[in-house]
């Protein structure tokens, strides 16, 4: 499949290194014709790694903190400046848990950093989603992703305040997809894509136990992130027009399925 996103513009955020997903997501989005714009927290790009795929995708990068009003306002701005118009799409690929990075447990809250959770994790997606609405910035039929985790559904022990923040940007990818969409035809999706291991999939508690039993669990295994990629450019492109405010799963079937005998399997081999 060629040129799927031909003539199109689009924002990635996330990308900090080859692990990320948004790595993955850049790399297909210019393989299949895009022009983009990539943006990062600016203390992740310090570490410098994403101009190495600035140099690839031939893409400006543009620092911006999501938790910040003028950080997003300026993104926005400075990406219709840079590709000479309104977006297309966009992947939102952003979270951070401020408790497990500091080893505080679902029981063991502090509420501070709780709340700097889910404006990193969530409310950044509306947030964002505003500051396009403001500025008119995305085209009709413009297509807007948010990558999510089944634990904002189902509980996972060690996802701890993650799935709270999952849930409300789940949320937000609903409401704000009603009003873009009324509007300005605008679509909003969230993908919920299974264990990856990436530096943020990494952090979680047990993440190497959990990767197992996903994979095991699921008829197909668990989904790559260079699969992720190639779901987020099909939900970027034109033949997903009619998709909006849903909660994609992207997980070779993982949230379907009650039992697998390869899980038994798993618990009678504990390795
Ligand atoms: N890895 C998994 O198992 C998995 C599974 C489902 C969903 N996801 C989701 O995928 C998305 C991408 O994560 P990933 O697994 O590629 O890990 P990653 O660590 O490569 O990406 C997370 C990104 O968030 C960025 N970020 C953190 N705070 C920020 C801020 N204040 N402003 C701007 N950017 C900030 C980081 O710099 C990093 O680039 C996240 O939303 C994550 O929850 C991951």
């Amino acid at each position: 499949m060629n040129n799927l996103l031909q003539g199109k513009k689009g924002i990635i955020f996330g990308a900090l290194n080859d692990k990320s997903i948004a790595w993955q997501v850049a790399l297909k989005c210019h393989e299949q014709g895009a022009q983009i714009v990539l943006t990062n927290a600016p203390v992740a790009m310090r570490m410098g790694e994403i101009n190495e795929l600035s140099t690839i995708c031939n893409a400006q990068v543009i620092p911006c903190d999501v938790s910040k009003n003028e950080d997003m306002d300026n993104l926005i701005d400075k990406s219709m400046e840079i590709l000479g118009g309104k977006i297309d799409f966009i992947l939102h690929s952003v979270g951070m848990s401020m408790n497990m990075r500091k080893g505080n447990d679902y029981l063991n809250l502090d509420y501070k950093f709780m709340h700097d959770t889910i404006d990193i994790s969530a409310m950044s997606f509306h947030r964002l989603l505003a500051s396009c609405y403001k500025k008119d910035a995305i085209n009709e039929w413009g297509s807007v992703v948010a990558l999510t985790y089944i634990a904002a559904q189902r509980v996972f022990p060690h996802y701890s305040e993650m799935a709270e923040a999952k849930s409300l940007l789940e949320s937000v990818a609903r409401s704000f997809g009603y009003h873009y969409g009324k509007t300005k035809k605008v679509r909003i999706n969230t993908i919920s894509q299974s264990p990856t291991k990436t530096t943020a999939g990494s952090g979680v508690k047990g993440f190497g136990d959990f990767f197992d039993y996903a994979a095991a669990l699921s008829p197909l295994g668990n989904a790559d992130a260079e699969q992720c990629a190639e779901y987020c450019a099909l939900m970027f492109s034109d033949f997903s027009r009619m998709v909006t405010m849903q909660n994609l799963f992207h997980d070779g079937g993982f949230n379907n399925t009650g039992f697998s005998p390869d899980v038994f399997e798993i618990a009678k081999n504990p390795e």
